[in-house]
């Protein structure tokens, strides 16, 4: 079962309005991807708030999904390097313990700054409701080995906590057919997430059937995600014309959106037939070469 609701996510994360939508109210996993208050100009919410508020609300956000996670849940919190401080202060003011601090690390040219390193990652903040995870699946990969590598791996290796091999869809380049654009050619939202980032965090922290949250759904990438692997999810998003691009998004089954052809990169993972389900709907992969995702 796949859920879009548009609205205030602090307003909408209440158990009787989600039973209302017939949506479980207690999830496995929650993506957070917030807007970052980098003052953008949105048309539905502040995106140029102080930074104490901004923190402040956040922290209402990651309590409230607190509060709605199983026990050894997951929360998944994504955003900018330079606010890892506050991250990590927010999720453990509201009771998460932290498992890992996820380098993404970025495949386009790093923002160049002239009293410091230029940035060349996102973090994603990896935590758990309770001290140990309710699911880890250890996932295995075929990265293509670095030329210093003497020996071909026979059975590709564990994913580690630094993502190099996940191109993210920002602009300043091509980001291929995978990124949403209107006729003119222009991005529907440059905060676009790949579904290879989605694929991994799914897979890695839940079981099919577990229901999988996203309180800033944007593009609806991780409901995307989602329906092919056999999880239900429920997405909220308050701006109504993303909402319809969500809508259109699930409906359309864009070959772009395939996750089929990222199967064989994780074929190594010893569990995989019971953790992506192949039940589900199929989205057509006609016309569609490898994605150039995992080349170094
Ligand atoms: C960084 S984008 C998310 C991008 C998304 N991960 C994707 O793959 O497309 C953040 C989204 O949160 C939405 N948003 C902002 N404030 C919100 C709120 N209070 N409740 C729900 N959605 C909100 C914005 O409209 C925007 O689409």
């Amino acid at each position: 079962m796949t859920v879009v609701l548009c609205g205030d996510c602090l307003e909408l994360l209440d158990r009787s309005i989600l039973k209302q939508h017939s949506v479980e109210t207690e999830f496995a996993l929650t993506f957070l991807d917030p807007p970052f208050n980098q003052g953008k100009d949105y048309a539905f919410f502040d995106d140029e708030l102080p930074p104490d508020e901004y923190w402040r609300w956040l922290t209402k956000v990651c309590a409230k999904v607190y509060e709605l996670t199983l026990d050894g849940g997951a929360i998944y919190f994504m955003h900018r390097e330079k606010n890892a401080e506050h991250v990590l202060r927010v999720l453990w003011e509201t009771g998460w313990t932290l498992q890992n601090l996820i380098i993404w690390q970025k495949r386009t040219s790093a923002v160049p700054n002239q009293w410091r390193y230029s940035k060349a990652y996102q973090i994603i903040a990896f935590a758990t409701k309770g001290r140990k995870p309710r699911v880890f699946h250890r996932l295995r990969i075929d990265a293509p080995l670095r030329p210093e590598y003497r020996y071909e791996r026979e059975n590709g290796m564990f994913v580690t906590d630094v993502w190099d091999d996940i191109r993210e869809l920002t602009s300043g380049y091509y980001a291929g057919d995978e990124a949403l654009r209107h006729p003119d050619g222009t991005r529907v939202c440059t905060q676009q997430a790949p579904i290879a980032l989605l694929l991994r965090i799914l897979l890695a922290s839940t079981n099919l059937g577990d229901w999988v949250l996203d309180p800033f759904a944007g593009t609806g990438t991780t409901l995307v995600v989602a329906e092919q692997l056999g999880r239900n999810a429920v997405g909220i998003e308050i701006d109504p014309q993303m909402v319809d691009v969500i809508r259109w998004r699930l409906n359309e089954r864009r070959p772009a959106d395939s996750i089929a052809l990222l199967r064989h990169y994780y074929r190594f993972t010893p569990n995989l037939d019971s953790i992506w389900s192949t039940d589900t709907p199929c989205y057509s992969t006609i016309a569609l070469q490898i994605p150039k995702l995992f080349a170094w």
